[in-house]
């Protein structure tokens, strides 16, 4: 898969390590930045990423903000974005299972690298169920 991935200053170091990870399992990684640990504003780097998912350029994202949910917030402005917050592994499955989520999402803060990766794993490898998930995929953004 060719896979984005962005993050603000809190992330940076999960980021460059998820991009070695998925580089390594063969992926093609698209960095977003933010490269620094300067504080800075998630919305600059969630929206191009969120942009090049909707133009067809990568296929999925990856995002990492301190809590997650700046991140969430900014990428779900995008009609074709479903970005989904996940803390674990269960809600990392069911996150893709349920929800489709072209974006994982995850708060940095607030969950050990190892988790994190254990997370994109899953939610890498897990299929849409499809079905009555769908039917409430396709309420989601009003016409
Ligand atoms: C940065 O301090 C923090 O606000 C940001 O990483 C994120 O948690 C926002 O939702």
């Amino acid at each position: 898969m060719r896979i984005g991935i962005c993050s603000d200053h809190t992330g940076v170091e999960y980021k460059s390590k998820l991009i070695a990870y998925l580089l390594n399992k063969g992926h093609e990684v698209v960095n977003f930045g933010t490269d620094s640990t300067q504080s800075c504003d998630y919305p600059d780097y969630a929206h191009p990423m969120a942009s090049a998912i909707e133009a067809g350029d990568v296929d999925a994202g990856i995002a990492l903000c301190g809590t997650g949910n700046g991140m969430a917030l900014a990428l779900n402005h995008h009609k074709g974005i479903r970005a989904g917050l996940a803390w674990n592994q269960e809600v990392a499955r069911l996150v893709k299972e349920h929800n489709n989520a072209n974006v994982l999402v995850m708060p940095a803060r607030f969950v050990s690298y190892r988790m994190a990766v254990m997370m994109v794993r899953t939610w890498l490898v897990t299929e849409f169920a499809g079905g009555r998930h769908q039917r409430r995929i396709d309420k989601i953004v009003q016409p």
